[in-house]
């Protein structure tokens, strides 16, 4: 299975600073993972016309909603316009600064399915029951799994592999055969080991700096 590299520039950058990233990241020619960046919405058109071809786009969150009357929500069909590949659901941010549920991410995954884009559906150990019994099958088999413990993210101080591996299996006996990735302090010094156990990583502190992101690349190699 092709492994995935994740960057999440959550609520960072300027169009300035964006296109500088662009300018600069540097996907290793042999790389045989997908690397796919996630800005925030007003920069995604920006890093679509200038990303290489190796470089995928995704979004941060979308409308758990259609086109139509919803004021200030960003649908899915206009995510897909901009040649959106994937999109973060659920990240516990969202969880925690915008009440998001365990339904409004079941919403979002459908709208994105819907319209031919991969959800990347955000979960910490304790409610990985919770939120699958949230989803339909058709979403599930469609989906990526983020494992993302809180108290890695943004900390620097990554969960050991032997506890991740654990709750990788446990994702797998409640979600099927999905890919899943990780998140939580990756950095270059420590994604080769995430690799060999998981599909994937999604990387926040480390992906906003672009020479952190391309040294955190060629390590992966
Ligand atoms: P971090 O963020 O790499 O800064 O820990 C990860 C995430 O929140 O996706």
């Amino acid at each position: 299975m092709k492994k995935y590299i994740f960057a999440n520039w959550k609520s960072y950058k300027t169009q300035k600073e964006a296109e500088d990233w662009v300018r600069c990241v540097q996907i290793p020619t042999e790389a045989t993972c997908e690397v796919a960046v996630f800005p925030t919405f007003t920069q995604i058109p920006l890093v679509t016309r200038l990303a290489p071809e190796s470089l995928s786009i995704g979004a941060q969150d979308v409308s758990p909603y259609p086109l139509g009357p919803y004021t200030g929500a960003i649908a899915a069909d206009q995510l897909q316009d901009l040649r959106v590949k994937y999109c973060l659901i659920g990240h516990s941010e969202r969880r925690r600064y915008f009440n998001e549920t365990y339904q409004d991410v079941s919403k979002k995954a459908e709208q994105l399915v819907q319209s031919g884009i991969t959800p990347v559906i955000c979960v910490d150990k304790d409610y990985i029951v919770e939120q699958q019994a949230a989803l339909t099958q058709e979403v599930m088999s469609k989906s990526i799994v983020a494992y993302e413990p809180l108290a890695a993210i943004g900390s620097g101080s990554e969960e050991d592999i032997g506890t991740v591996q654990e709750v990788v299996k446990h994702i797998h006996s409640v979600f099927g055969d999905v890919p899943v990735i990780y998140g939580g302090s990756v950095a270059a010094q420590n994604v080769g080991t995430y690799l060999t156990v998981l599909d994937g990583v999604l990387v926040g502190s480390k992906s906003l700096d672009c020479s952190h992101f391309n040294e955190l690349l060629a390590a992966t190699l």
